[in-house]
């Protein structure tokens, strides 16, 4: 049987160019967008196009993680099942990937259910697989308004923080040194400029009275590892102003010493969003103070370009495009991809890339912000990569 993830030769060959700095500089150069054919030597009619190999195409092990090995560890977003033994997503992980998220069995909700109890066991068994197949651990999340059992917010102020820091304490140490950066605070920054702005009015910005949850968390992760690296995640930094609010918040965590070593980008994109406003968001960070480190902790691309109404109230949401994927639409996304990882891989203080899943048929998107078939990632359905796999890993292929 022909594993998926052995190549076939005449794409091996082409490949070679990808293993080594000159491929990368290539893949950088290359800009994302433009043609991706080679240039043509001065003068000299340009050479013919390579062929383009069909999308199915299985490619050499390690070519994904390798391609940006200079640049950025490549992480994927997953659950229990991807890790099953034997399994075609296991496979992949283990062959082309450098990091893993869990999508949800480090939040709050898994790990600790009820007070006083942690179930940690498949936190645990996804950390023993990543460790297993040389796969670095993204810690994904400490504190968030959502996936948060309510017994969080019982009690007094005094009681809340106590409860917080006690589980920041408890998970942070469990899992220190398995873990190379947590999402420290998720999703903290407001959508707009209502009374609470630059913040979020949450549940916890209620229970603290204000902002203060937010030092508290950063404090209790730094005192319980010093070494991990802590960050403040959101999305939308691709949007003016949502970023704004939130280097506002991140220019008053620096000053006020609270330990931050770097910034989550979601970038949970569509196809209409240009590669320009996501570098713009990773931009506004760089040299905010020496050390700070980008993350891209989310990323897919919806195939659907929907309105604001589609997210406000579900009215306006492009229809379905069935149960394929159209050609113009993978070759669309391709490009996006392209221009991104070009555009990251010049970025020195992105250290680290991670899609919000695997496979299409396990994104989050498939039934947000309506029931629809997506095709936000990198493998399809099938386990094969995309076209958009094939355009961020060759500069030669044409999209
Ligand atoms: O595990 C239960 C299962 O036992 C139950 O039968 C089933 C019934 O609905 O629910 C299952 O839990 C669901 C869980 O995903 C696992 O599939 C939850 O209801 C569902 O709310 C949860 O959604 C996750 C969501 O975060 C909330 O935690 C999504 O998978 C996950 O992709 C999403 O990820 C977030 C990031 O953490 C933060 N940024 C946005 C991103 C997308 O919303």
């Amino acid at each position: 049987m022909v594993n998926k993830n052995q190549l076939q030769l005449t794409y091996r060959d082409r490949l070679k160019l990808l293993t080594g700095a000159a491929g990368l500089a290539a893949l950088t150069a290359c800009g994302g967008g433009g043609s991706s054919s080679p240039t043509p030597p001065s003068g000299g009619t340009p050479p013919p196009a390579p062929p383009t190999p069909p999308v199915s195409t299985t490619p050499v092990d390690g070519l994904l993680r390798d391609t940006f090995r200079n640049n950025f560890v490549v992480g994927a977003a997953i659950g229990s099942a991807q890790i099953a033994e034997g399994s075609e997503d296991a496979d992949i992980l283990s062959k082309q990937f450098s990091s893993i998220t869990a999508e949800n069995l480090m939040k709050p909700d898994a790990l600790a259910p009820t007070e006083g109890t942690y179930t940690f066991e498949a936190a645990d068994a996804l950390i023993a697989f990543a460790e297993a197949n040389n796969l670095q651990v993204r810690g994904h999340t400490l504190l968030w308004y959502r996936a948060t059992p309510d017994y969080f917010f019982e009690g007094t102020r005094e009681e809340i923080k106590a409860r917080l820091q006690k589980y920041i304490t408890d998970v942070v140490t469990h899992f220190k040194g398995r873990v190379y950066a947590w999402d420290v605070v998720n999703e903290a920054i407001s959508d707009g400029d209502g009374p609470t702005a630059p913040y979020r009015d949450s549940n916890w910005y209620q229970a603290a009275g204000g902002p203060d949850y937010i030092d508290w968390a950063f404090e209790a992760a730094r005192a319980a590892d010093p070494d991990v690296k802590l960050f403040i995640n959101d999305y939308n930094t691709e949007l003016a102003g949502k970023r704004a609010r939130l280097v506002t918040v991140v220019e008053d965590l620096i000053a006020r010493g609270i330990p931050l070593d770097g910034v989550g980008h979601q970038a949970h994109i569509q196809q209409s969003t240009s590669a320009a406003d996501v570098f713009a968001g990773l931009d506004a960070f760089t040299n905010m103070f020496a050390g700070l480190e980008n993350h891209i902790t989310e990323l897919d691309i919806s195939v659907y370009s929907d309105p604001a109404s589609c997210f406000d109230n579900a009215t306006g949401c492009q229809p379905s495009v069935g149960n394929t994927l159209p050609a113009a639409r993978a070759r669309e996304q391709a490009t996006r991809y392209r221009e991104l990882f070009s555009g990251f891989a010049a970025r020195s203080n992105l250290t680290s890339v991670t899609l919000w899943g695997l496979t299409d048929d396990a994104s989050w998107l498939n039934s947000f912000p309506v029931d629809r078939p997506n095709y936000p990632l990198i493998y399809d359905r099938d386990r094969d990569p995309k076209t958009a796999f094939l355009a961020i890993t060759d500069p030669n292929y044409v999209i």
